[in-house]
Formats: structure tokens, sequence, C-alpha cells
């Protein structure tokens, strides 16, 4: 049986330039099964013709709120009860702040409201506009709300700029497209209306730690805490009562997660100790620093030497000692490696005697530190998983439910 056999889903078009790849959007999910109708924006229509549309996908394309004869063939309610799923692809800015703002002035935005199909957003646009504060704000309001992020991707634009903010390849989109279908078909939890993590505890580590030089300056990392906080996001939105201890990062916190704030590995070393007695799950996504300085000067350091040295002190293994308590939760750590993933993520799981290691390739363009996408393998003692490259937000539902499903087995065993 073919992947998207009887599946109908709605393909939302607003008006990027990529919206020339819908019609082989259309006719690669055709092949796989898939009914597809199409919804356009007026913006979209500057693009694409609703006639291409309506031939390949062999229905009659909506474009209009108040068209009555539209209104009377399939009404914006009956389309938005008919969907399983709907893509937006590709999504401009604009269409994001709709949403996010819960506007419904137009068909495809009122069908996001009226819709309690899952939504999947595909980004395309220039990389200002994606980075741009009002964007990011309604990036992260939307995975909130359990929108899933299909990318952007990474790579040239159509305005000469290089950057992230390119609509992924059809190709991709398709192959998400058919994995998010095939985790409801695998009864994996509807995240906008179940709660599977309900009376769960989970203490997830997240940023950087800072290691003071003087009282002035520091050793630190380049990590954003972006991956600890979607993991703390998505874990609140099954049901998860969560805390995240943080070192400095810039990002708001996902909301009702519990923050505790720190600056060094001692400081959060010490929380983790106080709080993990008291959590199911821990996760350990905090980039820790390694090393701390010895003697940590009272006053500024002057630079009267044209060489200085520091003395530096291992910190202590935070995940280490947690997976060591006799009444340790189960412990999740994250290896981020630049080559032979599998081989280092292996051995950390097994000398830090974890029950799962969640492994990054750093080295990869367009994920890893301070990137809004990542792509994981996931290892425990006798299996691994790939969770392929996807928006911190999608990657961190998929590495939530994969843990839950694990630490239930756990339970059992
Ligand atoms: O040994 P490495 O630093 O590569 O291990 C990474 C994992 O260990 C991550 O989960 C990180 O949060 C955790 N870690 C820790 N305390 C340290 C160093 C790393 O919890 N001092």
């Amino acid at each position: 049986m073919q992947i998207l056999q009887g599946k109908k889903i709605l393909l939302g078009i607003s008006g990027g330039i990529a919206a020339y790849k819908t019609p082989e959007l259309v006719r690669r999910l055709k092949d796989k099964g898939a009914d597809v109708r199409v919804v356009m924006t007026e913006g979209a229509k500057a693009f694409i013709t609703p006639l291409t549309l309506q031939a390949v996908s062999a229905n009659a394309v909506s474009d209009s709120l108040l068209d009555t004869q539209a209104e009377l063939a399939m009404g914006h309610i009956e389309l938005a009860k008919w969907a399983d799923f709907i893509l937006i692809a590709p999504a401009t800015a604009d269409i994001m702040a709709k949403i996010a703002a819960g506007l419904a002035n137009d068909l495809l935005t009122t069908l996001c409201l009226a819709t309690a199909a899952p939504i999947a957003i595909a980004p395309a646009m220039n990389q200002q506009m994606w980075h741009n504060s009002a964007t990011q704000n309604n990036f992260n309001t939307l995975s909130t709300w359990g929108y899933t992020f299909f990318g952007p991707g990474t790579g040239e634009q159509a305005c000469g700029d290089v950057g992230l903010g390119r609509m992924l390849d059809v190709d991709e989109l398709v192959d998400l497209t058919c994995q998010k279908i095939s985790t409801f078909d695998n009864n994996e939890p509807n995240t906008l209306t179940e709660q599977p993590l309900k009376g769960q505890k989970w203490l997830i580590t997240a940023g950087p730690t800072r290691e003071a030089i003087d009282p002035v300056r520091y050793i630190s990392n380049h990590s954003s805490g972006k991956m600890g906080f979607a993991i703390a996001s998505a874990a609140q939105q099954l049901g998860a009562d969560v805390t995240i201890i943080s070192g400095p990062v810039s990002i708001t916190t996902p909301s009702h997660c519990r923050k505790v704030s720190i600056i060094s590995a001692t400081d959060m070393h010490q929380q983790a100790m106080d709080l993990a007695p008291e959590a199911n799950i821990f996760v350990a996504c905090a980039a820790v620093a390694d090393y701390r300085i010895d003697n940590i000067a009272s006053e500024k350091i002057k630079k009267s030497h044209n060489t200085m040295q520091l003395n530096l002190i291992k910190n202590p293994d935070i995940v280490a000692d947690i997976a060591a308590l006799s009444n340790k939760p189960f412990t999740v750590g994250f290896a981020a490696e630049t080559q032979d993933v599998e081989h280092y993520a292996r051995g950390k799981l097994a000398r830090k005697n974890l029950d799962m290691i969640a492994a990054n390739n750093v080295a990869s363009a367009g994920q890893g530190f301070n990137s809004d996408n990542n792509a994981l393998t996931v290892f425990t003692t006798d299996d691994e998983k790939v969770l392929p490259l996807a928006s911190k937000s999608e990657l961190a539902k998929q590495l939530v439910l994969h843990i839950q499903q694990k630490f239930e087995n756990s339970l059992k065993s």
C-alpha cells in the first residue's frame, strides 16, 4: 500500500517565489497516494495560477473565503474538517504572522483556526526576514502551540542572499509529510489535545556555562540553549512538569516551564543534584564547560605581561553524577561531536552510565550550535534511532516521545 493512501492533505500556498515548486509537490504527494486539495492566498496567485494547481491536484482550488459558489461546493468549515493534515508551503513571514496573531481574514488563516488536523509550516523567505525578531517570535509562538515546522533550509536564496530561510526541497517536504503522518498512524499523540506525560517531572539542563577568570572576563562556548528549551517546550506541551536549569541565554523561556538560572558549571551541578531526586527524567542538554579557573582573580587582571597562564581544573560531570545516584531519574545525555559520532556517543553512554544519548554532528552545516535546525541519532545500549534534519522544535517533539517510550519500557523491565 502507498504510504499516503487515503490521506487527505490540504496544501496551503502563500505568496513566495518558492510557490513555483508546488505543482511538483502536489504531484509527489499524489504519487504516494494522497488526495490533495489546494488553498491559495491572493499573494500566491501572483506566482502560480490556480489552473495549474487544479490540473495537477485534480481538485478544485479554493482561494476565497467569501465566494458564494465556493462555499456551496465545499464551505470553509467542511474543508477544515476534510483535511487529515495541512501543509503550508511556501509559508511567508506574512502568513506566519497572521496565524500567530490568530487572524482569520482569508481562507487559509480561517482554515488554520477551524481545523483539528495537525498543521505543518514550511517557511520560505529571505534570511534577514527569517532572523527578524518578529518572525522568530511568531515561529516560537506557533511551535509552542503545536505547529510543526519543516525547515527552513539554508543556502542560496532567490534574492541572492545566502542563509537560512529557503523552503526545503520538494523531496524533503514529501519525506517529512510521510514521517509526520506515520507518527499519527502509530498512535503518537496529537500534541494539541493529548498529554501522555501528565504527572511526570522533567529536569533539563540547557545553554552554556560561564567560568569566570576575573570580575569582567569569562570562558564559555557558543551554546544558544535552543535545543534544551525546545525539549522543555515539547515535554511541557505533552503534559510534563518541566524545570530548566539554564546558563546565560538570550531566548525566551517556554511558557509554563520553571527556569532556574545559573552561571557556572559548579552552580549547575549544585542545582541539578538538589532537583534530580524529584525528577522522573533528566535531560542534560547544557554545553557545560569542562574546566574552570582554579583561582578566580578578585580584581581585573592587568595586561602587564606578554604572556599569561590560566590554571584550569576539571568541572564536575553533572550528568554522570546524576546517573550515579541510587534513585537516579531516567538519564539522557547529549554528545556534540565533529567526527566518529557513533563511537564517541556510545563511549559516553557506557562511561557515564546513561540510559540514552542523543548525538549530533556539530561539524555539519546548518545544524547544531546556534542553528534553528538539528539532526540527531539517539542511542540506547540495545538500539539506535535516527531523527533526521528538522527544526529544533520538531526534533525536540520526536525526541521527547522517544524518551517517553524508552522510559516506560524501563519501568516495565
Ligand atoms: O563529555 P561530554 O562533555 O562530551 O558529554 C556531553 C554530555 O555530558 C552532555 O549531555 C552534557 O550536558 C553533559 N555534561 C555534564 N557535565 C559536564 C560535562 C558534560 O553534564 N561537566
